[in-house]
C-alpha cells in the first residue's frame, strides 16, 4: 500500500495541494488558492504574473493542506505533481517544491499529467465508472475525447479541437460581452434566466465522420450578432450567453454521446472545467437517460483545477510501482496519448 498521497497542482492560475487517504478516495483535504483577481484586469491569464504568485503562495498551500488533513510529511507515502501540460513557469513552482519535500521527508515523487487528472476526478464519486469509457475532456486549453482502456491507461485519443478549446470560446465570448475574466461562470450565470433559442448560432460541425470539433465559427457568429443586434439590454445579455451556451453544449455532446456508443461501452465522463457548467451538465444527464448512455459528472469543484485528482491520478500510478526522479522536468505540452511519467 501506498499510504497518503500528497498532491500538488499549479499548471495555469491556480495553487492546490490535496491529502488523499491510503484507499485512493478519501479526499482528506484540498486546498485551491485562485488568481482569478490578480488575471482579471488583464482579462486572461499573465504567465509571469502567475509564477510569481504561485512563488509566493506554494509553501502556504502546501502547508494548509497538510494542517487539515492533520498529516505531517513523515506521514505521507508519496508526493504527485502535475509536470505538464501548462503554463512552464507555473508548473515548475509546483515541481520544485514537490522535489523539495520528497527529498527532505524521503519520500517517493511522481509527475502527473494534468488531463489524466481531470479524468481521475470521476474516481472520486460514489459511483466510480467501469472501464471503458469514453471522456470528454472540456477545459481553458483543451478540448478532446479520449477512449480510456483502463484506469491509468492507455488513453486512445478520438478527436479533438481544431481550432479553440471550448473554455476558451466562452472566455472570449464573454469578453466580447464585457462580462470580465473568467467568462465561461459568468455565461453560465447570465444564461440562467435566458432564451437559448433567441440567437441563431451555428451547430459547427467539422464533417459528420470524425469526432474533431471547432469553435472558431462559432466565436465569429457571436462577434457578427452582436454587431447585428446593437447594444443589448440586460434580458438580451442573458438571451445572448443562453443561445450561445446552447451551441457550444450541442456541439460538444453530438460528438460526445457518438464516441461513447460507438467506441466506449455506451459509458461517458465529462472532465475539465466546462464540465461545471450547469447546462452542460443537465443536458448531458438528459441525452444519457434517452441514449442509454452512462453519463458521470464529477462535482463541479472536482471539475475546475484542484489537486485532489491529481493526487488519485497519482495513486493509480504509485500503487503500480511508478516513480519518478529527482530530476523530473515540466512538459509544458505533454500529450495524454503518450503517458511516461514526465
Ligand atoms: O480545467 P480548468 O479549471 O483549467 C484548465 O485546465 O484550463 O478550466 C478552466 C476553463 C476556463 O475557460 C473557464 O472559463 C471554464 O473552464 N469554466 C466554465 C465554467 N467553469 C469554468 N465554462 C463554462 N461554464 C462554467 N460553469
Ligand atoms: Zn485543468
Amino acid at each position: 500500500m501506498i499510504g497518503r498521497v500528497l498532491g500538488i497542482e499549479s499548471s495555469c492560475d491556480e495553487m492546490a495541494a490535496a491529502v488523499l487517504a491510503d484507499d485512493g478516495r478519501t479526499v482528506l483535504s484540498s486546498i485551491v488558492h485562485s488568481q482569478v483577481d490578480l488575471h482579471a484586469r488583464y482579462g486572461g491569464v499573465v504567465p509571469e504574473v502567475a509564477s510569481r504568485d504561485h512563488v509566493e503562495r506554494v509553501g502556504l498551500v502546501l502547508s494548509e493542506a497538510l494542517r487539515v488533513a492533520a498529516t505531517t510529511p513523515a506521514e505521507l507515502g508519496a508526493i504527485a505533481v502535475t509536470s505538464g501540460p501548462g503554463l512552464i513557469g507555473s508548473l515548475l513552482c509546483g515541481v520544485e517544491a514537490a522535489k523539495g519535500l520528497a527529498l527532505a521527508a524521503g519520500k517517493p515523487l511522481l509527475g502527473v499529467n494534468h488531463l489524466e487528472g481531470h479524468i481521475a476526478a470521476a474516481a472520486l464519486e460514489a459511483r466510480v465508472p467501469e472501464a471503458p469509457f469514453v471522456a470528454l475532456i472540456v477545459s481553458g486549453g483543451h478540448t478532446s475525447l479520449v477512449l480510456v482502456e483502463a484506469w491509468g491507461g492507455p488513453y486512445r485519443p478520438l478527436g479533438s479541437t481544431r481550432d479553440d478549446a471550448a473554455g476558451e470560446a466562452f472566455d472570449k465570448t464573454a469578453k466580447l460581452l464585457g462580462l470580465g475574466y473568467p467568462g465561461g461562470v459568468r455565461i453560465d450565470e447570465l444564461s440562467a434566466t435566458g432564451d437559448p433559442k433567441r440567437f441563431a448560432f451555428p451547430i459547427a460541425m467539422p464533417g459528420k465522420d470524425n469526432l474533431d470539433f471547432s469553435f472558431s465559427g462559432l466565436k465569429t457568429a457571436a462577434a457578427r450578432l452582436l454587431r447585428e443586434s446593437g447594444p443589448l439590454d440586460e434580458q438580451g445579455r442573458a438571451d445572448f450567453c443562453a443561445s450561445f451556451q446552447s451551441a457550444v453544449v450541442e456541439n460538444l455532446l453530438k460528438k460526445a454521446f457518438r464516441a461513447a456508443i460507438t467506441r466506449g461501452a455506451r459509458r461517458l465522463v465529462l472532465a475539465g472545467g466546462v464540465a461545471a457548467n450547469r447546462r452542460l451538465r443537465a443536458r448531458a444527464e438528459e441525452r444519457g437517460r434517452r441514449e442509454r448512455v452512462d453519463v458521470f459528472l464529477p462535482s463541479r469543484a472536482n471539475c475546475t483545477d484542484n489537486a485532489a485528482m491529481i493526487a488519485r491520478a497519482g495513486w493509480v500510478r504509485l500503487s503500480r510501482g511508478e516513480r519518478s526522479e529527482l530530476d523530473l522536468e515540466c512538459h509544458p505540452s505533454w500529450p495524454l496519448s503518450r503517458l511516461e511519467p514526465g
